[in-house]
């Protein structure tokens, strides 16, 4: 979603600033704007499109001496996605400039009051709003100090230079100001300021949406997200809701919202390389990140698996659940529904699967005792930290799974297995639903083995599924190039096609469900998913020789119903492409098979993912950043 950079140092801030926000495109944006302070002039430049506009728009100004700035990239969410309502968002006396992450709920009202005072308002924006609200709680206080406010504002410099006043009264008034309108602003925000009148400083402030600083030696950054500032510095402080930072170019300072007081703050240290946010010589992070899954499953498995256990040192304190709720939204979503073959076979617990945005919005019964598993890339996906609040509100334990290290789950749920799949930069989530998966399945093994179970009712015995988890990321290495090949000569073929059917029945269902997101996200192409046995109730109607169905199936005891529907599909002119393991013997207008393996979904996956990027790189789609998606979306 939208992404934010600030820069406070000694280096020209604007190439920085720039820079970072290139590293947050990945987030998904329609515009994007910087703020700097030049010779103590607030100069604002902001652009519709991508980053190239504002880099435009930048060449024809001199910013080279600016030390301090701000930036941001927009995903729309109040009013059109044009320059007007990108940020940042200065105050009408342009004595500020915010951007922010989120949405101010109650902005219509703070807007009707700030109408009556006088304020005219250029844009749509709730944060022009929250940016107006500060500059009249700052007047307010000007006022109140000097007499005099508004205009006197921007004049502040003059006025320290030409009488005895210390500019630190400055900054304790601007952050009396930012404090008060933030305690009137209801809603989401990750919000950070810059202005004239404290023109060594900025103000950063976040309640539910992501905002963490960057600490470095004579400059400090903050960020919606660490790669925005990586190559600087990997020293990392996670702001908490209600807390404000005040970042100069030699120091920083942690305040909460509320009392006023100092916070002290953990220094995290990112164990990322800047590598790991970087193509690597493929066209596509997209395509890096499916390519680099065997490093994933490797990193993900190191040290979870010792002499035949499995250690998971991390739910030590955790009893094993005697029934568990899954919540999570999109691709994670469908990892949870997958994982649910194995939690209740290898586990013996019992498991329901919801998508997080519908399971917060009703009065959910929940069993006592009952373990939520909160999935999530990002850690900052607003439906599922929602929902992660709500049963924490009801007093249930929460374990997170999540890749993001310090992200707003991992700091909420009881305890978080991270899946270690390094940074994922591409919109569409590939790798980090291969470590999920890894995890759960590592998660079903480790509980059968607590509750000392053995495996008589389980699919696939855990030795078998060790065994298999281990030999995976060789498996995987040998494969890709192959799957590669065969995703584009599918992908060249099928491109025609306006419509896809997705089946799967069994452990496949969740990755027709997966396969079926991606191929949408990509390539724009309507891909619908149905458990196999759902054909015949309604779907089939639609098959006719243009529509094709793609078939994910592996070699268990539901391939004959899925040879069968398979049938019914072809019966009916509809061309099928299956996806299956080498013994699953079935005659298909496109045949791709997968080697026999314990664990065949691990390949099925990267192979679907293959297809969905081939197909979008074949018809020019944007791959890496899909029109109108976000990669972690902050709002609800
Ligand atoms: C967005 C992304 C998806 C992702 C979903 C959930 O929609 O575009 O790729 O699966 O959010 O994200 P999370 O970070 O919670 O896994």
């Amino acid at each position: 979603m939208c992404g934010i950079i600030g820069y406070c140092g000694r280096r020209p801030a604007v190439p920085l600033v720039i820079e970072g926000l290139s590293r947050l495109e990945y987030r998904g944006y329609d515009s994007s704007g910087i703020a700097y302070l030049q010779a103590r002039r607030l100069e604002l430049v902001r652009a519709e499109g991508k980053l190239a506009m504002l880099e435009n728009k930048l060449a024809e100004r001199s910013s080279s001496l600016a030390t301090i700035g701000i930036g941001h990239t927009r995903w729309a969410t109040h009013g059109l996605p044009v320059e007007r309502n990108a940020h940042p968002h200065r105050s009408q006396n342009d004595a500020l400039a915010i951007v922010h992450n989120g949405i101010i709920e109650n902005y219509q009202e703070l807007k009707d009051v700030l109408s009556s005072e006088g304020y005219v308002f250029s844009s749509d924006t709730d944060t022009e709003v929250l940016a107006n609200l500060i500059s009249f709680e700052l007047d307010s206080l000007l006022v109140e100090r000097f007499g005099q406010g508004a205009e006197f504002s921007k004049k502040v410099e003059e006025y320290i230079e030409k009488s005895n006043q210390n500019s630190s009264i400055f900054i304790e008034i601007m952050e009396e100001a930012f404090s008060n309108a933030l305690k009137k602003a209801h809603g989401a925000y990750a919000v950070v300021l810059l202005s004239p009148m404290i023109p060594q400083n900025i103000f950063a402030a976040r309640l539910a949406a992501p905002l963490l600083l960057g600490i470095g030696v004579g400059e400090f950054f903050v960020a919606s997200d660490v790669p925005a500032f990586l190559p600087y510095t990997k020293d990392v402080v996670f702001l908490e809701d209600k807390e404000i930072a005040i970042l100069s170019d030699s120091s920083y300072e942690v305040k909460s919202l509320e009392t006023g007081h100092v916070v002290k703050k953990e220094i995290h240290h990112i164990p990322w390389d800047i590598q790991g946010a970087a193509k690597d010589g493929h066209k596509h992070f997209m395509l890096k990140e499916i390519m680099e899954q065997p490093k994933v499953l490797r990193d993900c498995l190191a040290g979870r698996v010792q002499d035949g256990k499995i250690v998971l040192p991390e739910l030590d304190g955790i009893a094993v659940p005697t029934r568990i709720r899954i919540l999570a939204c999109g691709t994670s979503y469908n990892a949870g529904l997958w994982s649910q073959h194995y939690l209740e076979s290898l586990a013996q617990i019992p498991v329901t699967v919801e998508i997080a945005s519908e399971f917060r919005y009703r009065k959910p019964l929940l069993s006592t005792g009952e373990l939520i598993l909160v999935i999530s890339q990002s850690g900052e996906t607003a439906d599922t930290l929602g929902a992660l609040r709500l049963c924490k509100e009801r007093g249930h334990t929460v374990l997170g799974l999540c890749n993001v290290l310090g992200s707003s789950l991992a700091r909420e749920a009881d305890a978080t297995l991270y899946t270690q799949a390094g940074p994922e930069i591409s919109v569409a989530s590939t790798k980090a639903m291969l470590s999920q998966m890894v995890l759960l399945l590592l998660l079903s093994s480790y509980w059968g083995q607590r509750k000392n179970l053995y495996d008589d009712n389980a699919v696939k015995t855990r030795e078998t599924i060790l065994q298999g988890l281990i030999s995976l990321p060789a498996v995987l290495d040998d494969l890709l190039p192959a799957l590669r090949k065969k995703a584009n000569e599918l992908a060249r073929k099928y491109a025609f096609a306006h419509s896809f059917f997705y089946l799967g029945r069994g452990l496949a269902y969740a990755l027709a469900l997966e396969g079926a997101l991606k191929l949408k996200e990509l390539s724009y192409i309507h891909a619908e998913a149905y458990a196999s046995g759902e054909m015949k109730h309604g779907p089939i109607a639609l098959i006719e020789p243009d529509f094709p169905t793609f078939v994910v199936a592996f070699d268990d005891e539901h391939f004959p119903k899925v040879r069968s529907g398979i049938l019914e599909v072809q019966s009916r002119q509809g061309k099928v492409i299956a996806l299956v393991q080498e013994n699953c013997h079935v005659e298909c207008e496109d045949m791709w098979y997968l080697p026999e393996t314990s664990l065949p979904e691990f390949l099925a996956l990267p192979a679907m993912q293959l297809f969905s990027y081939e197909m979008a790189d074949y018809l020019g789609k944007d791959v890496d950043q899909p029109r109108n998606l976000a990669k972690s979306v902050t709002v609800e």
